[in-house]
């Protein structure tokens, strides 16, 4: 099994490189390579955590799976030797991409970010607190914080190329996708997450918010892209530890945060690069997280002995 990797760097031609991810052009198909990078605060840590772009491609994997009676989703493998059996050059670099890659069909993404939320948290809650209402619409009064969203609620947003992506109303989204691709994103992504919920919530982990993308195949086909329903595209809680009345603890990140902000808090980092240096202890324990909520969400472990 091959080590935690921050670069991947395949010999291919590259589409886009994100925070975590890397993806190569192969055809009119993507490679999406999730690399072990994590992120806090926006910043891009140095020390990538053992597991995690697996996890995050095998959580992708195992939600389109069982998702693709509500849309059609853009995997067509995840499986390294069906991968190879099509882009055969892959071979050589095996060791480097299995288990966190997936093969999909490239897309013309739509330029919006379908964000719906079950529990109300971050922006939302800030939004609620200033106006009593949530993507513009209003929300019964005397919600405490992250309380239960019935029926969740979609609250989507501009896809900022830098920096944070913006809150929009379910009209912008119209004005920009036209009102029965709007509507229709709109159905299935709540959709989506109604069924994620129910089925995180009986293996413990609560899915307090999740951002799906769309985009629209060669065929004119509207495809569900990306990553889906990973911790990185969510925020996942310990059901647990669950209290409505306060903020929660992010089940994955937790341990990173804690450490940065004892940073933050002594005036020693400002939150802007470079971070500070992860210990071991919390690269170990964070990455002992990221296997605990595949197993929780699965209910198999990825790996036997961690
Ligand atoms: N099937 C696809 N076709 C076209 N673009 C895709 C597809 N799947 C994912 N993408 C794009 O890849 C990008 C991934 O980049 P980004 O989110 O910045 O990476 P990261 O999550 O690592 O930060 C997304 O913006 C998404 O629109
Ligand atoms: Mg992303």
């Amino acid at each position: 099994m091959s080590e935690a990797l921050t670069t991947v760097g395949l010999d291919l031609p590259r589409f886009r490189e994100g925070k975590v991810r890397e993806i190569y052009q192969l055809g009119s198909d993507l490679l999406l390579v999730a690399t072990d990078r994590i992120s806090a605060f926006d910043v891009v840590l140095g020390q990538p955590i053992p597991h995690k772009g697996r996890v995050l491609t095998q959580i992708s994997r195992w939600w389109f799976e069982r998702t693709g009676d509500i849309v059609v989703n853009h995997l067509i493998s995840a499986d390294p030797d069906e991968i190879i059996e099509r882009h055969p050059p892959l071979a050589a670099s095996r060791e480097r991409w299995e288990g966190r890659s997936m093969l999909v069909r490239r897309t013309e993404p739509f330029p919006v970010e379908c964000v719906v939320r079950g529990y109300i948290t971050g922006s939302a809650w800030k939004e609620y607190k200033a106006s009593g209402t949530l993507a513009g619409e209003a929300l019964p009064e005397g919600l405490v914080e992250s309380q239960r969203l019935d029926p969740p609620i979609f609250s989507p947003a501009t896809k900022a190329t830098e920096g944070h992506d913006e809150n929009i109303t379910f009209s912008q989204v119209r004005a920009v996708l036209g009102n029965a691709v709007a509507t229709t994103l709109r159905e299935i992504s709540l959709k989506l997450y109604a069924r994620a919920r129910d089925i995180a919530h009986e293996g413990g982990v609560i899915i307090a918010d999740t951002k799906f993308e769309f985009g629209v195949s060669d065929e004119g086909e509207i495809l569900l892209i990306d990553e889906a329903l990973t911790p990185d595209s969510s925020r996942f809680w310990l059901l647990a530890d669950y209290e409505p009345g306060r903020s929660q603890e992010s089940f994955d990140k937790q341990p990173v945060r804690d450490y940065l902000d004892g940073f933050v808090a002594q005036g020693k980092w400002d939150k802007r690069p470079p971070p500070p240096v992860l210990p071991p202890e919390v690269v170990e324990s964070t990455s002992k997280r990221y296997l605990k909520a595949y197993e929780m969400i699965t209910g198999s472990p990825l790996i036997s002995s961690p």
